[in-house]
């Protein structure tokens, strides 16, 4: 079994770290601490996004650690995420553009539409009436053209249902790589990660450990008894073993923390593995998603009417 940070091959033919370092609700103050932390431990892949405000913080950690020599360009995973309000195609090179300048860097790994999910131009803050349907073909042509000129090596989505990955696929040239959702082993997933598997479609997870620092929704993953079970029987901690249900589950993770001993902590889960009867026990947990995007969902002023038209009833 392997010792070291595994890879996924997408089908675009790149081999895209299993692990990486989530970034959402990383304070600019703190970030890049983290990123450098974590690169030093040996993580090669980072997810970003415009939306989370602390790009350019990385951007600063990572030219240091390429200045330094620490790590080479070639070697790191970099994804970022275009924003609900740079949909419109004129607008999504200038937003990669944006994310590349503040990332200090010539091209991305992965780009990925971080929503189905639009916003209004000259509206600020989440509020549902922000919000409107998006018109994904018109900006999958535009991250295709990113795509054609190598500024985004791979392109993707976020927040995808499996219908609403099925029609994009109808439509595109280039196929999405990736669809980033939530994945842990209290939402599995397993409609859509069987429909991803069939199409050719990575599947990564974000919140791996259930978002435990969330304040606005009630994750008690870590808690759960039958990873704790699971956790004691291996002599592992219990994010320890939520991550490693992701990877045998074929999904890479993106484990969020800014604490030098949880990075340390998480990336210490590729030199074991869940047996398979305790893998079976996973099946017990009650599912529920945690991160419902309620921010633009009204009945009658938000994008979608209800949570269930926003997921397609996979809830
Ligand atoms: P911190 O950044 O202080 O380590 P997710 O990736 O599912 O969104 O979870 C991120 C949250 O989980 C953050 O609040 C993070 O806090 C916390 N966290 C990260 N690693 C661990 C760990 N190994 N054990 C417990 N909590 C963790």
């Amino acid at each position: 079994m392997a010792t070291e940070l595994g890879f996924f091959e997408l089908n675009t033919g790149a081999k895209m770290p299993s692990l990486g370092l989530g970034t959402w609700q990383a304070d600019p103050g703190v970030v890049a601490d983290a990123v450098t932390t974590a690169v030093k431990i040996g993580y090669r892949h980072i997810d970003c996004a415009q939306a989370y405000n602390n790009q350019a913080e990385i951007g600063s950690a990572l030219k240091k650690l390429f200045d330094e020599g620490v790590v080479k360009r070639e070697e790191l995973w970099i994804t970022s995420k275009l924003w609900q309000i740079d949909h419109d195609p004129e607008d999504v090179p200038k937003a990669l553009d944006k994310t590349l300048k503040d990332l200090q860097l010539d091209y991305l790994d992965l780009y990925l539409i971080h929503w189905p999910i639009k916003m209004k131009k000259g509206t600020v803050g989440f509020k549902p009436e922000n919000f409107i349907l998006p018109d994904i073909p018109s900006t999958w042509r535009a991250m295709e053209a990113l795509y054609d000129s190598g500024k985004a090596r791979a392109i993707g989505v976020s927040n995808f249902s499996s219908k609403k990955l099925q029609d994009l696929l109808e439509i595109a040239r280039v196929p999405p790589a990736v669809n980033q959702v939530e994945l842990h082993p209290g939402f599995q997933q397993p409609k859509l990660h069987a429909f991803c598997e069939s199409k050719g479609v990575h599947l990564t997870g974000y919140s791996p450990l259930g978002s435990p620092g969330t304040t606005t929704i009630n994750s008690d993953i870590l808690k759960n008894p039958v990873i704790n079970i699971v956790a004691k029987k291996l002599g592992k901690s219990p994010a320890q073993v939520a991550l490693r249900w992701g990877l045998q589950m074929g999904h890479s993770v993106l484990p969020k923390s800014v604490s030098e001993a949880r990075i340390k902590e998480n990336f210490q889960v590729f030199d074991w593995s869940i047996p398979e009867d305790l893998f079976a026990k996973f099946s017990e947990i009650k599912q529920e998603r945690l991160i419902k995007g309620t921010f633009a969902v009204h009945e009658t002023l938000g994008a979608y009417k209800s949570v269930e038209e926003l997921w397609d009833g996979e809830l």
